[in-house]
């Protein structure tokens, strides 16, 4: 029988989304992961062991060094996971390897951020293309089944009768980040505007899109209007909380990063309708768990989707005796009572599609539509939200912000002072 061709994939960063990914290509069958690079070799040789075990790869290679990772023979494509702010360094790392000919790769894709300014991303995106590589954003919300299937449905039978999709609401919350370098400003880039609200103006711009579009060629940005806040984790009782649980984490009552994020992007579509994106994101949501909720209006039409609203619920009564966990639900908050369990949180978050249509393309040669110059898009939203919010007016296109650095990043935002 004729081997089936399948896409190498090298994994960098064994951390929380690491394992997600891991756990997603379970779904995908154009893509075997071959070997894991991480800060250590016993955090990669732990993926790497679940990658055995799950079957999605095959005497998958440990290493703590990104040269052998990406000269690995088998290493056809690298999938980027590390922290916000190792994104130059480890792109450049890699790309080195390739523009030298000490290696050869087929593509790269990289989670979001593309980077914690603007500068920061065109400089990646600039480093990809220099070396050649077909290249993937990974922004998984616009992969989820759930978004995907909706928007194919409203757009074939809303829009085709009655008009484009005008008001798309995007909103990703949960109760906080699991590492200390989220909740620095400097490491992060920002807060939770900079943490979730690409998610946020991507899946917005992605359901106010026509299918098989690039969102740029449809969207023409004119104008954000922005608020940033710190809730919960600026009081005090809160902020030494979250010094205890992560040392190293600068003072919230002094220099917080925000935990809530507004923001109304404002565009024209290609019919020359104005439409909006409202995004709004928090870490300072205490509900069962992660809450990703979506909605898209249109003239005679509307589609609403919420993921703790899940087919399958649990009760657990106060009786039981259980340990803490995230096995029902992301950001899991409870163990107690009636939970919502989501039963393939890969599927749903939409990793799983993710990773699929990446590998498929890689593997055939072609590049993807929602390629690397979306996440400069989005950083470049990303940034004038946050300049909208420091200046507390509307900012409008074209935009000046190529060396802006957000307040929060640069430790000079006290709401309390
Ligand atoms: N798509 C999503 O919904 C989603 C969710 C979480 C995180 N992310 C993104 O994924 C990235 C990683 O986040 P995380 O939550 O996994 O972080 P994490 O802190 O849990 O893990 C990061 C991993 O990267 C490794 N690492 C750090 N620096 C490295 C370097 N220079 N070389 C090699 N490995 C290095 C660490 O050892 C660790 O294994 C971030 O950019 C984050 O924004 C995306």
């Amino acid at each position: 029988m004729a081997q089936r061709e399948t896409l190498g994939v090298g994994i960098l960063g064994a951390g929380f989304i690491g394992h997600f990914h891991v756990d997603s290509f379970t779904g995908v069958r154009d893509a075997d992961v071959v070997a894991v690079c991480s800060l250590t070799k016993e955090s990669a040789q732990s993926l790497a062991d679940k990658a055995e075990a799950t079957g999605v790869g095959n005497q998958v290679a440990a290493y703590d060094d990104i040269a052998q990772l990406v000269r690995d023979p088998r290493v056809d494509a690298i999938w980027v996971l590390t922290p916000n702010f190792t994104r130059i360094e480890v792109v450049r790392a890699i790309t080195d390897e390739v523009t030298s000919g000490r290696a050869e790769l087929k593509a790269i894709a990289i989670e979001k951020p593309l980077g914690r300014t603007i500068a920061e991303a065109r400089e990646v995106l600039e480093l990809v293309q220099g070396a050649g590589l077909l290249h993937g954003y990974l922004e998984n919300q616009v992969y989820s089944p759930g978004l995907v299937r909706s928007r194919d449905i409203v757009w074939a039978r809303g829009a085709a009768a009655s008009g484009t999709p005008y008001l798309a609401r995007a909103a990703e919350e949960h109760s906080g980040p699991h590492n200390t370098w989220f909740w620095n400003g400097a490491t992060e880039g920002g807060g939770v505007l900079n943490d979730m609200m690409c998610h946020s103006v991507e899946a917005g711009r992605f359901l106010l899109s026509p299918p098989g579009t690039r969102h740029s060629e449809w969207l023409t940005p004119v104008a954000v209007t922005a608020t940033i806040a710190s809730l919960k984790w600026g009081r005090a009782k809160h902020a030494k909380e979250l010094q205890d649980t992560y040392p190293g984490v600068v003072d919230y009552t002094k220099t917080p990063s925000e935990d809530y994020a507004h923001a109304v992007f404002e565009f024209v579509n290609g019919d020359g309708e104005p439409v909006i994106v409202e995004a709004t994101t928090s870490w300072s949501y205490v509900g069962a768990g992660l809450r990703l909720s979506f909605e898209l209006l249109g003239p005679e039409y509307s589609m609403e989707s919420d993921t703790l609203s899940t087919e399958s619920r649990l009760f657990m009564s106060r009786n039981l005796e259980q340990s803490e966990g995230e096995d029902m639900i992301e950001k899991q908050n409870a163990e107690e009572g009636l939970m919502p369990l989501l039963s393939d949180e890969s599927m749903s978050y939409g990793y799983t599609g993710e990773n699929s249509y990446l590998a498929t393309a890689f593997l055939k040669g072609e590049q993807p539509l929602e390629g690397l110059e979306a996440g400069l898009e989005v950083v470049e939203f990303l940034m004038a939200a946050y300049q909208s919010a420091e200046e507390g007016r509307r900012v409008t296109w074209p935009l000046d912000l190529e060396d802006f650095v957000p307040a929060v990043a640069k430790g000079e935002w006290n709401p309390r002072a």
